[in-house]
């Protein structure tokens, strides 16, 4: 038998007293749809991870996605809402019966006729339009010339105005007598804009090359690669296991608390969190466990955590 007396720990209840709450990511061993996990990462984080720059990349590629090697959804998606030129999105519609008839909505454009009903037409199809005044809505412009509905957008932008935005149905029927004769383009489309599930400034992105190509007509879900950390487009209804973001997992609600003004205050709390190390060290001189506790207070740092003390119990563990 060596001399040096032979130690093994089992540690139950390591005492965390944190009082720092980084963002963190968190990747979720859940075969899930992009809107099951959007709701999981709200109830159990903050929200599906948010990439702001390569560093937020970095670190989410760093964590163990052990058993998965495919995807996993990020917290970027177009959901296309009908949106008018002016930036607007439509709250008044009037379609025709049967309309909008169209999924993909990339390739269409929206028209009225001459009965202030609304439908979908081939964008490159040359129609009359009408301009409108950027403050007074009844102002309207009528066009000298048919045009594609994109030139005719471009045509009304050029005179300091608008391809005409049909906000309430008093605008509708002042519009609808400029389409007796033909049918006429209206301002309003459905632009595919990728958006992060949290609301702030957030223009990186990190797209694999050819990507989104939107290959099926229904990818409005973002997905990282696992291998090398690229994002791909993918349908919403996919099954992929999902990166969220928020406070170390370790101080959930309890810890967090909202002052009056309603921004977050952060508050200690004594948290028991279950490690279990085995060391080969004498625990006998002081040393050895001043050693150890260096090594528990590095990994969980690893962890986010680096404002804490720690006391631990000691329990024999039998032998193998
Ligand atoms: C992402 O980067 C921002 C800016 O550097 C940083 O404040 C944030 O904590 C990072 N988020 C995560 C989850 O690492
Ligand atoms: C998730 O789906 C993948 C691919 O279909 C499968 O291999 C894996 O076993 C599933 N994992 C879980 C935890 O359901
Ligand atoms: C729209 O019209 C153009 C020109 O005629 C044609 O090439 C294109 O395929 C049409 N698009 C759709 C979606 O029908």
């Amino acid at each position: 038998m060596d001399k040096t007396l032979l130690v093994m720990l089992l540690l139950s209840g390591i005492y965390v007293h944190s009082t720092s709450f980084p963002n963190v990511y968190y990747f979720i061993k859940k075969n899930l749809t992009w809107d099951e996990a959007d709701k999981y990462c709200i109830k159990e984080h903050t929200a599906l991870a948010q990439i702001q720059n390569m560093e937020n990349a970095t670190a989410m590629m760093n964590i163990q996605t052990a058993g998965f090697t495919d995807k996993a959804w990020i917290g970027l998606s177009n959901t296309p809402v009908w949106t008018w030129v002016d930036g607007e999105p439509a709250t008044y519609l009037k379609w025709e019966i049967d309309q909008p008839d169209n999924i993909d909505t990339d390739e269409y454009c929206v028209k009225i006729n001459g009965a202030g009903r609304w439908g979908l037409a081939n964008c490159s199809l040359k129609k009359p339009f009408v301009c409108q005044d950027e403050v007074d809505l009844d102002k309207l412009y009528e066009s000298t010339r048919d045009m594609t509905w994109n030139d005719a957008k471009t045509s009304c932008k050029e005179s300091g105005r608008f391809l005409v935005t049909i906000p309430d149905p008093q605008v509708n029927s002042k519009v609808k007598l400029n389409a007796q004769k033909t049918e006429i383009w209206i301002g309003l489309s459905k632009p595919k804009l990728w958006y992060w599930s949290e609301p702030g400034e957030n223009h990186f992105t990190n797209w694999k090359e050819g990507q989104p190509d939107n290959s099926n007509g229904e990818e409005s879900c973002a997905a990282v690669a696992l291998k090398d950390g690229t994002w791909t487009d993918e349908p919403c209804n996919a099954i992929y296991p999902f990166f969220c973001y928020g406070d170390v997992t370790w101080c959930k609600e309890p810890c967090v608390k909202w002052n009056k003004s309603g921004n977050r205050v952060l508050k200690a709390r004594k948290t028991v969190v279950r490690v279990r190390i085995t060391s080969s060290a004498n625990m006998k001189y002081p040393t050895c466990s001043a050693d150890l506790q260096r090594q528990l207070e590095a990994a969980l740092a690893t962890k986010g955590v680096t404002d804490f003390q720690l006391t631990w119990k000691k329990r024999p563990v039998k032998r193998t």
